[in-house]
């Protein structure tokens, strides 16, 4: 309970408690930071954030699950390294409401417990930034509406954390809602839900790698997709991000990009038209093509954005194989992590026991599973 571990911690009752949620990526991989439409899920796992105000100029965090404390002081906000780093996501998001406007005279305390899998690729970073958004702009007087708080989470993880991210995790965790699907335009910035498709159930399968090299590798990736942007935009001026192009006009193209600006060209082009079918598939409720689709999106991961691991592929490739589900995908940014699969709701432990065998019989460790409840937005709760 955050409010017993706040008080634990600094032997007082916390003012202000907010909670966000992880998310799961449900279609549109990379798809984000270049302008298309993507799609996500709120899980009911969270992270709980409490705060007060200090006398001084001091800024204290605990937080339980990473078991490490922190201090530093108003004029020394920065990003902070080794043990320290846990504080950096809220320390990010605290700078960039500052940068807003807000007004600060005095340090906080800050606490936060926690039920998202870290490093798993539910975006526990997502949820602590949104949680802490909501947090400090209510301790300090700070109202802003909800895409103002995504957009400022995102921008803290961009600006002072240092990941390209786009606004996929933070729009999620802050639009989700339960039992609904979050669909979001990155162009135009616009999110609504969707209902979630009757009679199936999502289960999610965690490889328990973390790829010590993620964000490098989507800091490459990111660079390679501006670099496909560039040559298309010269072709036609109208192109201003991946999503305004085509996988023919990338075809088209082909002699004008090295080999992997290409392939990444091809994914996102493709994922992004992919994502406009899973649409009409959810609206006809035609389980088989939104299964389809998913199975669609990994391959184009794995065969053109390379951003799968054996151990991914290997979870794709055999839950694709077994009956009740209708399709999996990398969930996520990839290079381990994890696999989302859209099920029938017959898709049973059992059926997931087995994989979880034959994965540790393959790989010699375990991997994990969960079946997703969804779960709300972003928000208050004190
Ligand atoms: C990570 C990023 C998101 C998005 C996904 C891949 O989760 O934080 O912004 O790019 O990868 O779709």
């Amino acid at each position: 309970m955050i409010a017993e571990f706040y008080k634990k911690t600094y032997g007082s009752a916390p003012t202000v408690i907010a909670q966000a949620p992880g998310r799961l990526e449900f279609i549109g991989n990379h798809v984000d930071y270049n302008k298309g439409i993507v799609m996500g899920v709120s899980i009911d796992n969270r992270i709980n954030v409490a705060v007060s105000l200090r006398e001084d100029n001091e800024i204290h965090m605990a937080s339980e699950v990473l078991k490490a404390k922190g201090v530093v002081t108003l004029d020394k906000v920065a990003l902070q390294k080794d043990d320290q780093a846990f504080m950096n996501y809220p320390l990010g998001v605290f700078a960039m409401l500052r940068q807003a406007g807000m007004k600060v005279e005095k340090g906080f305390n800050f606490a936060d417990t926690s039920t998202v899998p870290l490093g798993a690729g539910v975006s526990s970073s997502a949820a602590i930034e949104l949680a802490t958004a909501y947090a400090l702009s209510k301790l300090y007087n700070f109202p802003l509406s909800k895409i103002e708080l995504v957009r400022l989470a995102r921008k803290a993880e961009n600006d002072f954390v240092g990941m390209p991210c786009g606004i996929l995790d933070q729009g999620v965790s802050g639009f989700g809602a339960e039992d609904a699907l979050v669909r979001i335009d990155c162009k135009q910035e616009t999110f609504s839900t969707l209902p979630l498709p009757h009679g199936t159930a999502f289960w999610v399968f965690n490889s328990q790698k973390k790829h010590a090299l993620v964000e490098g590798m989507y800091a490459k990736r990111f660079d390679e997709c501006m670099r496909a942007t560039k040559v298309l935009s010269r072709y036609k001026s109208s192109i201003t991000c991946l999503a305004d192009s085509t996988p023919s006009a990338v075809e088209a193209n082909r002699s004008k990009m090295d080999s992997d600006t290409f392939k990444r060209a091809i994914h996102v082009t493709s994922e992004n038209a992919r994502v406009l079918e899973m649409e009409t598939a959810l609206a006809d409720k035609d389980l088989s093509s939104v299964g389809d689709l998913l199975k669609a999106s990994h391959a184009s991961s794995r065969y053109f954005f390379e951003n799968t691991c054996t151990e991914i592929d290997f979870l794709v490739d055999e839950l694709s194989k077994q009956d009740h589900v209708y399709g999996a995908r990398l969930s996520g940014g990839g290079w381990g992590g994890v696999v989302i699969a859209l099920t029938s709701p017959d898709y049973s432990k059992k059926e997931a026991d087995e994989l979880l065998a034959a994965f540790e019989k393959k790989f010699g460790h375990k991997a994990g599973y969960f079946k997703t409840k969804t779960g709300p937005g972003a928000g208050l709760v004190q």
